[in-house]
């Protein structure tokens, strides 16, 4: 009985991170994926299971400025660190210029792909602000979506691109 016990105190581990900018103390199982604790703790469903795999980019988030697959990431390894979904691209109630152009360019079908894009995205455009178009085309490559183009996806990040560097030179 008392070694059961001891187990699963064990089992479990104080996460403490900061998620779309806000503080976040919870006590977790330290084998949880950092795509379920955002869903099944945070009840943050913008990042999307699809494969489960690393394969599909639909549960992409952007840890510590690194764009990952969360449902390759253990919880744990967000430990002192920053998380950013989707969730916490808008502002004000405002959709970023991202967001802005992947709706002008029509880049969007699914709230499945649609969150992980735009979270490759947003990493791709903080380490490169003026990207070429392969570093487009690989910045977005693990992102996969069976049912639409990808043209417009590459036209709204690009235009994405352009006018946050105009917004930058402004400020
Ligand atoms: S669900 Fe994580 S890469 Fe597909
Ligand atoms: S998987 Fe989302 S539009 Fe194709």
């Amino acid at each position: 009985m008392e070694t059961a016990h001891v187990e699963s105190q064990k089992r479990r581990v104080i996460l403490s991170c900061r998620v779309n900018g806000q503080a976040v103390v919870e006590e977790i199982d330290p084998t949880m994926l950092l795509l379920h604790f955002l869903r099944d703790k945070l009840k943050l469903f913008g990042a999307k299971e699809a494969c489960g795999e690393g394969e599909c980019g639909a549960c992409t988030v952007i840890l510590n400025g690194q764009a990952v697959a969360s449902c390759l990431v253990l919880a744990v390894e967000a430990q002192g660190g920053e998380v950013l979904t989707v969730e916490g691209l808008a502002r004000d109630g405002e959709l970023s210029i991202l967001q802005q152009e992947f709706v002008f360019e029509d880049a969007l079908q699914c709230g499945f792909c649609t969150p992980g894009m735009l979270m490759s995205a947003r990493a791709l455009l903080d380490r490169s602000p003026d990207p070429t178009d392969e570093e487009i085309m690989e910045g977005m490559g693990g992102n996969l979506c069976r049912c639409t183009g990808y043209q417009q996806i590459f036209n709204a990040v690009k235009r994405a691109a352009k006018r946050e560097r105009e917004e930058l030179k402004r400020s």
